[in-house]
């Protein structure tokens, strides 16, 4: 299992790279194509359109070739990507490279927590899918940290072509992975999905190990969601799903992390020197706290965690907010960081798990599709207007507007988000075909 979660988890470093790596090449490919503002900004939200459209196509890909070959296919993505990006000889070709990078930023994006959940027992899946936003935050300071060492020579070429050493890795590591057992049910082979069952849960009983089978074949021969995306059986666990997707980004964490330089800025940090490093700080505590997410989420528990942690980035975006305000340097740095540990415990990774929990294995791949590109959409929407709202309501309205969001997210997940912490995927199903409420699905 760490060999394989080792692989399957390199698409999160593909995710976070692929997103982190713009904020320092656009420094310096500015000097060699000198961009007009819409070319710089069509540049940086090209990743963020190629993920919509990653996310979409590869609810079909999941479903037809296995979760598998979907991350097989965005490691290689990646890879064609990364290089055209680095010999780019025009903004065009470049634009069309990072639209193929998040392309498979995209597919990554949801596959590898799909493929994780559908392998783990119910007992670690909420540690082991968590791995995967850490790598996602372990890929946003490698490119921070890549620009930084790059920042010198002005290379933006090569912060962008060092892509392709993960994204090949990925891709060929998955010809090594089996084929997620859940869907190779689905598609009729059942004898390959005891095989790989068995070989993952080396210390269970052959016994368990065929009761996990049972439960996963009656629920892949249940007709009522067969194929159907839309049924009214599965009202409740689309509005949770989709609105967490929309409610992760609303939070306005993508902005901090996008726009972190501008916000020290803002905040009273004078030197670019001191603005990198404060980007690399926030990145870093990211990161640490998703390590620490891991640790906490099968013990504590998802709504725990969620509903906490939405409260914490109300508090301290409101203090953030009158912070900048007042140029108060120390409580600014404060909140931010505060803020930022919150998201990272909360909506940073438990969107990308529940996602992967909820859904009925029968459309679990067209679901988590139309989640993945509802939230990818909503941070192109975001990341597009976001400095054109702050012209206009200042950067204390707009990171007011964001506390109000997660405010109300508060009351949306406290009413429609289940726990689903130690609860077989298979239960939570049967949970909703019974007719139960979305935050009674885990009990
Ligand atoms: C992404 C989130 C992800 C987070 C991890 C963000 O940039 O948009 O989906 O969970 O990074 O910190």
């Amino acid at each position: 299992m760490q060999y394989l979660l080792i692989i399957a988890t390199i698409g999160g470093l593909l995710f976070g790279y692929g997103t982190g790596v713009i904020s320092g090449a656009m420094l310096f490919i500015n000097e060699s194509f000198h961009l007009h503002t819409m070319a710089t900004e069509i540049t940086v939200a090209s990743v963020v359109l190629g993920a919509v459209i990653g996310a979409l196509v590869n609810g079909k890909i999941c479903e037809l070739y296995g979760r598998r070959y979907a991350l097989f296919f965005a490691g290689t993505c990646f890879t064609i990507g990364s290089i055209c990006c680095a010999i780019a000889p025009n903004i065009t070709i470049l634009i069309i490279a990072r639209i193929i990078v998040g392309f498979a930023v995209g597919i990554s994006s949801f596959s590898g927590p799909l493929y994780i959940s559908e392998l783990a027992h119910a007992k670690h899946r909420g540690a082991l899918v968590t791995v995967n936003t850490m790598t996602i935050t372990g890929g946003i300071v490698l490119a921070y940290v890549v620009n930084y060492l790059l920042a010198y020579a002005h290379n933006w070429r090569l912060m962008f072509g060092l892509g392709a050493i993960p994204g090949a890795i990925l891709a060929i590591g998955m010809l090594f992975l089996p084929q997620s057992p859940r869907w190779l049910v689905t598609k009729g082979f059942t004898d390959k999905a005891f095989r790989v069952l068995q070989k993952l849960r080396t210390n269970y009983s052959l016994a368990a190990i065929n009761n996990e089978l049972e439960q996963i074949k009656a629920m892949a021969t249940m007709q009522l969601t067969k194929h159907r995306l839309f049924d009214p059986a599965l009202k409740p666990v689309l509005i949770a799903g989709f609105g967490l997707a929309a409610i992760q980004q609303l939070g306005g964490a993508n902005m901090v992390l996008y726009y972190a330089p501008i916000v020290f800025q803002k905040a009273g940090l004078g030197s670019t020197f001191a603005q990198l490093v404060a980007t690399i700080g926030i990145g870093t505590i990211n990161f640490l706290m998703t390590v620490l997410a891991i640790w906490l989420v099968d013990k504590l528990g998802r709504r725990q965690l969620l509903l906490g942690g939405l409260i914490a980035m109300a508090i301290t975006l409101g203090t953030l907010g009158f912070a900048l305000l007042y140029t108060a340097q120390i409580i600014a740095i404060i909140s931010l960081f505060t803020y930022i540990s919150a998201f990272a415990v909360s909506t940073g990774c438990l969107f990308w798990l529940i996602i992967a929990e909820i859904f009925p294995l029968n459309v679990r791949g067209k679901a988590m599709s139309l989640a993945a590109a509802i939230n990818w959409f909503t941070n192109l929407l975001l990341s597009a207007t976001f400095l054109t709202l702050v012209k206009f309501i200042h950067i204390t309205g707009a990171f007011w507007l964001f506390a109000t969001f997660n405010l109300l997210s508060f009351i949306f997940c406290y009413f429609l988000i289940p726990e689903t912490k130690g609860v077989s995927l298979e239960q939570i199903e049967e949970n909703l075909r019974a007719g139960k409420p979305a935050r009674k699905l885990g009990l």
